[in-house]
């Protein structure tokens, strides 16, 4: 049963306030959570609750969400079993009574939310993925590694803000990480000997001002096959376009241009005619309905279309965009919804309906890894956070280390099989 709720107001890897819970249970354990935030946040995502108070962190404080989880969640919950996590999740929302948990923030009704699934699970004596699993757990996920950061997310000019490494031929987890790490390593080198700057973005990968987003493709492939791997065959390359940040008024604005929709769908199936891609995520803005269906019958049989500021891990979003044939992947973030079982919800009906999910951390993350047994426990395939550098990235990616030792020989590594649409 659950005993207590506390949570504080901690930093996140950008230096900005954010929210930790922790949940005491009666038979003595004590687990907690600490939620991530983004900065190229989807327009519909729940509801992120900052203090507004000026004279503290720029007004990014959250101590507002710390005290809707002391004074208001967390007492609704006490006296629950912590593994009734649906009737858990159903009184917080209750409790927050918004559509959007714009009242006590989706941020603290996520902390608490992921804490006790957590404590559930230690009180269960099971890890993670195993508890929210069950026995079938047991696919590692392709890490989509972001080596390349621009957009919202760098100080440079680069239009997209996300450029991936996917492993898919490795045969392992652990294989996958070291060669998506050894890639790294020759990509800085090469950013360095072209004059680059190889600065960081906010995901750990570089942040090189490169004159054009096809250069940074061009970059990955030089640095993949340097590195003695075969582009597409044992790593493919992926975007994340942001497109949402660039796009106004009907018009896309990618290298000082102005772009029509046509335009752009040219230009996306120009790439994947040319380079190793498994996966464009959010190739075109979140209101944009129809450049997506052009989009989607355009490529959709030959790439995987993910929908991030699209679907907002809203199920709601999610049916729309099924009922429309737009997209064919869900992107998964625990805090764009603000519950776990509103977030299994969602990856339900993407696997249903022939979506694929990747689970996702944000641009603002911290040392919490339960994404990567989350991805574990629904078998998505698919993870992306961030480069592997910069600790509250490499956490996750360490824990699924972890959780691929402790499944031994019954641990199958994802691979191409994740990928269902791609060809090359
Ligand atoms: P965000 O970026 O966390 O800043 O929203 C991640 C993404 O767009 O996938
Ligand atoms: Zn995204």
């Amino acid at each position: 049963l659950i005993e207590a709720v506390n949570a504080r107001e901690i930093l996140d890897s950008r230096g900005n306030p954010t929210v930790e819970v922790e949940v005491l249970l009666d038979d003595g354990i004590v687990q907690r959570a600490a939620v991530p935030s983004g900065a190229s946040t989807g327009a519909f995502e729940a509801y992120e609750l900052r203090d507004g108070d000026k004279s503290r962190y720029s007004g990014k404080g959250v101590l507002k969400a710390v005290a809707a989880v002391v004074d208001e969640l967390g007492p609704a919950i006490e006296g629950v079993e912590a593994s009734e996590q649906r009737i858990i999740d159903e009184i917080l929302i209750e409790t927050d009574g918004t559509d959007n948990k714009s009242r006590t923030g989706a941020n603290a009704i996520l902390g608490v939310s992921l804490a006790v699934a957590k404590a559930a699970a230690d009180s269960a004596d099971l890890p993670l993925f195993r508890y929210l699993g069950g026995p079938n757990a047991h696919l590692l996920p392709v890490p989509l590694f972001n080596v390349i950061n621009g957009g919202e997310h760098a100080d440079n000019g680069i239009d997209f803000q996300e450029f991936f490494l996917a492993p898919i031929g490795a045969e392992t987890y652990g294989e996958s990480l070291r060669w998506g790490t050894e890639v790294y390593h020759v990509l800085k080198g090469e950013l360095k000997s072209a004059g680059y700057n190889t600065g960081l973005g906010d995901e750990g990968g570089f942040a090189p001002d490169l004159p054009s987003n096809r250069e940074g493709l061009d970059f990955l492939i030089r640095a993949i096959e340097k590195a003695g791997f075969t582009p597409g065959q044992d790593i493919a390359v992926g975007l994340d376009v942001a497109a949402t940040e660039f796009y106004k008024d009907g018009v896309y604005t990618v290298e000082g241009k102005e772009w029509s929709v046509d335009t752009l769908v040219d230009y996306f199936a120009d790439l994947v005619a040319n380079f190793p891609i498994v996966t464009i995520e959010d190739a075109l803005a979140e209101d944009d309905w129809d450049g997506w269906k052009k989009l989607t019958d355009a490529i959709g049989s030959k790439v995987q279309l993910v929908g991030d500021d699209l679907f907002v891990t809203n199920p709601k979003r999610l049916q729309q965009g099924i009922d429309l044939g737009v997209a064919n992947s869900l992107l998964v973030k625990v805090n764009q919804i603000g519950t776990l079982s509103e977030t299994l919800d969602a990856i339900s009906l993407a696997t249903r309906s022939g979506y694929t999910s990747m689970l996702s951390h944000r641009s603002g993350e911290t040392e919490d890894t339960t994404i990567a047994d989350l991805a574990v426990a629904v078998n998505a395939g698919q993870i992306k956070t961030g480069a592997p550098a910069r600790s509250e990235r490499v956490a996750k990616y360490n824990q699924l280390l972890r959780i691929e030792e402790d499944l031994g020989d019954a641990a199958v590594f994802a691979g191409r099989s994740a990928f269902p649409r791609f060809k090359g």
